[in-house]
């Protein structure tokens, strides 16, 4: 088969189950590769029973041989990275010549952290992760930023470090905390855990594109989901990065004329987490029950996601942004219990039916969703391998959405654990 490179990507505000769809997919790929986003995100992968959640590394990492690249669209807290390294050592798995970690890629340092916590504090709350994601991706933009490759002259990282430090005293004048920053211990304790993390830099958008040309297959994985996109998603209550494919080319140096194919995840219903408009949201006992069958819970910092049904506007419009060419569905079998199922269709927004998702937050809060009804499939998926072998309600829901969308559901999956998946 000749080689393919694939991106994987989230059509949701994040939380759609990318990571057991990279681990399910990894076998047909040499190199799986994220693209953008931090340690903000968790990636869950269940095998044998039991869980793993990736913030860092790509989630290829349980199939071996796999080659993962942190690319140079990643913000890195170096600290968060070497505990998930030590992590998968407990685990059994051995990271050595595993993983590569993009020397352009900038570095999270404490400061963004305090400054990500304060930024929460002032009226217009995000609800980030507080794991310094915003504050970083600033000052990669300002040109301020600290980047790998900076590592390897100690002189001038200790300049860019003080200089930085001495930049937020006077920006947050009032910060006890900003200004109990000392440059010293900063640069000391950044160039200690650098060390334990050197081995496993490399330039690694010539390493893809090289792999490439020596016909390697690469999947490239995306955090959060294309309603998180600062570009496109619902600002400014997303994230700091594009996690849309576009964000794929960018984030890792392969052109957009090596990408082959682009694999979106959906969940078959919506969360989100943290601030923001949620036309679906549920407050009644249905959304109760979402959340509970579907242990909705946050990866990355275990906050309670709001829960709500299937947006087919919001996921026609990610379709679109994403350029999918196929989709997974996750989690149908959290929706096996319910009599009746529902997916909105339109938004009623001030009295007009539209079915254009809007680029406003502010209009977006006021859209009231309008539902086309399913008969639930009450009946538990596990088990089943075969399509065939699916209930006709469910059938029917797959169908409606595929129509709606106009991208084919290649893979539903049908419980966590790794085998629990069937393929059209
Ligand atoms: P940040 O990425 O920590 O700056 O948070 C910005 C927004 O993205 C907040 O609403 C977070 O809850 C959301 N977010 C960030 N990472 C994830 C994720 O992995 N899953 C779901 N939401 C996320």
């Amino acid at each position: 088969m000749a080689n393919k490179v694939s991106v994987l990507s989230g059509l949701q505000w994040g939380d759609e189950g990318k990571g057991k769809i990279v681990d399910l997919l990894s076998p047909e790929y040499d190199i799986v590769a994220r693209y953008q986003g931090g340690a903000n995100a968790g990636h869950t992968i269940v095998i044998n029973g039991k869980k793993h959640v990736l913030h860092l590394i790509p989630s290829g990492i349980f199939t071996q041989g796999i080659i993962c690249v942190i690319g140079n669209g990643t913000v890195l807290d170096l600290s968060a990275l070497l505990e998930e390294i030590d992590l998968l050592k407990i685990e059994g798995i051995d990271p050595e010549n595993r993983i590569l970690i993009s020397d352009n890629a900038h570095v999270i340092f404490p400061y963004h952290k305090i400054i990500d916590v304060i930024n929460e504090s002032e009226k217009n709350k995000i609800g980030t992760t507080k794991r310094g994601i915003g504050p970083a991706y600033f000052d990669k933009y300002a040109r301020r930023g600290i980047r790998i490759n900076d590592f390897y002259d100690e002189t001038i990282l200790f300049e860019k470090i003080s200089n930085n430090i001495e930049f937020l005293k006077k920006t947050f004048a009032s910060s006890a905390e900003l200004n109990s920053l000392n440059a010293d211990i900063v640069f000391g304790e950044a160039v200690k855990i650098f060390k334990n993390v050197s081995r496993f830099v490399s330039n690694t958008q010539v390493y893809l594109n090289s792999q490439i040309k020596n016909g390697k297959s690469i999947l490239l994985e995306g955090a959060q989901g294309a309603l998180l996109d600062v570009d496109f998603g619902t600002y400014p209550y997303i994230t700091s990065s594009n996690p849309t494919s576009g964000g794929a080319c960018t984030g890792t140096g392969i052109p957009p004329n090596k990408i082959n194919d682009v694999i979106g995840i959906v969940k078959a219903y919506t969360t989100r987490v943290g601030e923001g408009p949620f036309p679906t949201e549920l407050f009644d006992e249905a959304g109760k029950k979402i959340a509970q069958i579907g242990n909705e819970f946050g990866a990355t910092t275990g906050r309670p996601r709001k829960c709500g049904w299937l947006d087919l506007v919001a996921l026609r419009y990610a379709c679109m942004i994403d350029g999918a060419t196929e989709l997974a569905l996750t989690k149908s079998d959290v929706l096996s219990d319910f009599e009746y199922i529902f997916a909105c269709t339109h938004y009623d927004i001030n009295g007009k039916l539209t079915q254009e998702f809007p680029t406003n937050s502010n209009v977006l809060k006021t859209a009231k969703p309008v539902y086309k009804k399913f008969l639930g499939w009450k009946l538990s998926l596990s088990g089943i391998s075969d399509f065939n072998k699916l209930d006709s309600a469910f059938k029917e829901y797959i169908k409606f959405i595929e129509d709606f969308v106009e991208v084919k559901i290649k893979y539903i999956s049908t419980g966590p654990g790794r085998d629990e998946i069937i393929i059209r």
